[in-house]
């Protein structure tokens, strides 16, 4: 018999060991709810007078949230092999300038489902590589965009760079247009690791782009790493953690890398030199030791955060949410999304755009809302998300607080899931208590499996298309 390995760490000042077979038990496919219900249980029926619908409930509503909105700009100049986003990879920079315009229509529509009394208290580029549009275009854009909506006089106003294509002429038009929010696609330093993915990419570029960040004045830089890359060992990546503790950035996201060459072809290439289990999970806590040890929190799931940050103050008041950006200090916002591929999530639905260019282009020139599939979201979805979102934002759910929000009695409503949260407790994962559900630190690393204990839609068989938990 083959004795078990583990890994020792250390969560929350709390020395935990977990074992492989502990480990097996919970690293299953399961889904990182940016929306409860999941995308797999869209509706590709939901159309255009669906969404129309939707906008009007959600402007007419007396009580209508403030607005969050996305642009999802899609171009890069090459594919990076890990990439699990919505990209068109192109070196040609004049193909822009058509979706440009067929983004420009849909802002058009989207801003006249709006009341201007609603303020914009976040708005967000991503990508694709959103600098792929030159300076020029980038303040063309934006100010297409804020002539068309209001602000508050405080938004979070947030984008994602390539460091690797973005110049210091573009931070400053970044800068201009009101941009105070960075965040550096990084992913991981390692030369075998980069050359295996096709993202060759230098400290030293990466640091003085970072350092011209600081310097304009940006208010939060943040950078994301991904760990589970191919080559990847917990030594080799410790040395790309202790390069990021150096450079010092507000924020850190660290994806797990995820893995699903049925949806991306290009992963299969390095499937081979993937470390898996729990190689993948030593380099995981590695990391969480080494940032935790460097004074960041870590905030839950793959995110960490220097302690002044506000995201830290958000979740000791129980005010910290997420969306389709994953964690925010800017709870009950309607997000609309505009772009190929864009998500947008309000109070009652959900609507995704189309995902090629051909039939994104197609339906604007024919004068038809470019929305591909939604799901109409019930009480009992609101109610679920919502316990759902506590466990992943607040690491508790005080029982008292859902009843009050939704007139039920918790024990009565979720007694097959309090059932169920037994066997996590005896596993270290949960403490379950009269009034609250708590997440244990060992609870942390498996978040997603505390969530999904509450997601009425999962069965092993639909599990199967997300990518593992860890
Ligand atoms: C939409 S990408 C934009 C980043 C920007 N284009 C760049 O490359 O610098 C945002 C982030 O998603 C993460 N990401 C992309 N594919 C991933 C995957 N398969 N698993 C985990 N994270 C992934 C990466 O950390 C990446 O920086």
């Amino acid at each position: 018999m083959i004795a078990s390995s583990y890994v020792d760490v250390i969560i929350d000042g709390a020395h935990l060991r977990v074992s492989t077979e502990l480990l097996e038990k919970y690293n299953q496919p399961g889904p990182r709810y940016t929306s409860y219900p999941t995308a797999p249980e869209w509706d590709d029926g939901f159309g255009e007078t669906d969404l129309r619908e939707v906008f009007k409930q959600a402007d007419s509503n007396p009580n209508r949230a403030p607005l969050s909105l996305y642009f999802h700009l899609p171009f890069c100049e090459s594919l990076c092999l890990y990439c699990g986003c919505n990209v068109v990879i192109s070196k040609k920079h004049e193909i822009a300038i058509p979706y440009l315009d067929h983004l420009k229509r849909e802002i058009d529509w989207t801003s006249r489902e709006v009341s201007s009394s609603r303020q914009v208290e976040q708005l967000h580029w991503g990508g694709g590589t959103p600098t792929f549009l030159s300076p020029h275009q980038i303040e063309d854009l934006y100010s297409y965009i804020n002539a068309r909506f209001s602000f508050s006089d405080t938004p979070e106003v947030s984008i994602e760079i390539d460091p690797r294509v973005t110049s210091d002429d573009h931070l400053r038009a970044l800068l201009r247009v009101g941009f105070n929010r960075v965040s550096l696609g990084i992913q991981d330093f390692n030369p075998l690791v980069q050359k295996t993915v096709h993202r060759i990419q230098s400290f030293a570029d990466t640091r003085k782009l970072f350092d011209t960040c600081r310097k304009l004045g940006f208010e939060s830089i943040n950078v994301d790493l991904i760990y589970g890359l191919p080559h990847q060992t917990a030594e080799s990546f410790t040395d790309t953690i202790d390069k990021i503790i150096e450079i010092a950035p507000d924020r850190i996201a660290l994806f797990s890398y995820a893995h699903v060459p049925w949806m991306k072809k290009q992963q299969g290439s390095f499937a081979r030199f993937l470390p898996e289990g729990m190689e993948k999970f030593r380099i995981f806590t590695r990391a969480i030791d080494r940032l935790t040890r460097a004074g960041y929190r870590y905030i839950g799931l793959d995110h960490f955060a220097r302690p002044q940050d506000e995201i830290c103050r958000a979740q000791d008041d129980r005010t910290l949410h997420r969306n389709f950006q994953g964690y925010t200090t800017k709870a009950g916002c309607d997000l609309y999304a505009m772009g190929v591929s864009s998500i947008s999530g309000l109070e009652d639905a959900y609507a995704q755009n189309w995902r090629d260019l051909p039939s994104y282009y197609r339906a604007i020139d024919e004068g038809r809302w470019p929305v591909m599939r939604g799901a109409r979201v019930s009480r009992e979805d609101k109610l679920r998300r919502s316990v759902i979102n506590r466990v992943l934002c607040h690491c508790s759910v005080v029982k008292r607080e859902v009843e009050r929000d939704f007139n039920i009695t918790f024990d009565y409503h979720f007694a097959a899931e309090l059932h169920r949260l037994k066997e996590l407790e005896a596993d270290g994962l949960v403490r379950l208590s009269e009034d609250r559900i708590e997440v244990a630190p060992l609870g942390r690393i498996f978040i997603r499996n505390i969530a999904m204990i509450f997601d009425a839609y999962l069965s092993a068989e639909k599990q199967q298309v997300f990518s593992k938990t860890l």
